[in-house]
């Protein structure tokens, strides 16, 4: 059988994510209950990074060791994979030491390569083009707070970067739309975002019209991983581009605002709206603990019978 990836979020299809979903509210249901529940004993996750994190470490080590197994952690600082090392060879070698292996990267290429050599699954935690763990657990979320994302509207405002690339993607696959607003010259690039023109995404020059009858407003950093050097042009680019109460209130009056963190209010978004009563980032960044067990366990054991 060939080994199953999540490379970025299409690999799966709208069935698989409806298993998942279901599958994450009963891992999560047994997480609330204390209730001990490890079938991936004895399995080992390895987790990659080239850059820095917190909740995906957090969220991927906490839930390895809580569905029985254990997480190794290594980093381009102190391991060979900094000074070199053939990602192919890296992947031969980690891919005999464990069962599943989790990388944030740069280029998806690199993770494309390392899965290619891999004889074990393969999850993105973050490339510079998508982000497929973050919006499983964002529509995980939306689904517990306001039920099935079809047919609803997202609104994206800022940079169309990794997490909104793989928004984009996320609406094909599971029937949304979603309005993008990016300052002129960091408009969505189709190709990159893998995109199948489907006409579930829509551009708009002013942001409170990406906004205006949205179900979901989010946003993410003005300068992302890797593109430091441009934070300073960012910072003057992106300036209209703060989600703000104005553009809440443009929005469904049920509208949900989310924000796959870490934040930077006055930025981004204000404090007014992220600490506000839309906003559910809270519930969005424990989600990532629950929808990753659940993905975990699906690329290990393949569907398992909810009791
Ligand atoms: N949202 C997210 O992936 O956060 P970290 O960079 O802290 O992992
Ligand atoms: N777009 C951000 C997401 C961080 C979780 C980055 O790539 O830095």
């Amino acid at each position: 059988m060939p080994i199953k990836h999540f490379l970025q979020f299409r690999d799966f299809a709208t069935d698989e994510f409806d298993y998942l979903f279901a599958r994450t509210r009963w891992i999560k249901d047994q997480f609330k209950a204390y209730k001990q529940y490890w079938p991936l004993t004895d399995r080992t996750l390895v987790m990659i990074f080239e850059k820095a994190s917190t909740r995906t470490r957090l969220s991927f080590e906490a839930g390895m060791q809580q569905l029985g197994g254990s997480a190794i952690y290594l980093n381009t600082r102190d391991s060979q994979l900094g000074r070199g090392e053939p990602v192919e060879d890296a992947a031969q070698v980690i891919s005999r030491m464990s069962d599943i292996v989790m990388i944030r990267t740069f280029e998806q290429e690199i993770i494309e390569r390392f899965a290619a050599n891999s004889r074990v699954p393969i999850i993105n935690g973050l490339t510079n083009e998508y982000h497929p763990c973050q919006i499983m657990a964002d529509i995980y979320t939306y689904i517990e707070h306001r039920g099935p994302i079809q047919g609803k509207t997202v609104a994206w405002v800022g940079d169309s970067n990794n997490v909104c690339n793989t928004w984009l993607q996320a609406a094909e696959v599971l029937d949304f739309k979603v309005r993008v607003s990016t300052p002129p010259g960091y408009e969505v690039e189709a190709d990159r975002a893998g995109l199948h023109g489907t006409g579930h995404f829509e551009q708009f020059p002013d942001p409170m019209d990406a906004c205006r009858g949205a179900d979901l407003v989010t946003t993410d950093v003005w300068t992302s991983m890797g593109f430091e050097a441009e934070n300073e042009k960012r910072l003057k680019a992106f300036a209209d581009w703060c989600v703000d109460g104005d553009m809440m209130r443009v929005a469904n009056r049920d509208a949900v605002f989310m924000h796959c963190l870490p934040a930077h209010r006055g930025e981004e978004v204000t404090a007014e709206v992220i600490d506000g009563p839309q906003s559910v980032v809270w519930d969005e960044a424990e989600n990532r603990l629950h929808v990753q067990k659940a993905l975990m366990e699906y690329l290990l054991l393949g569907r398992v019978e909810t009791k």
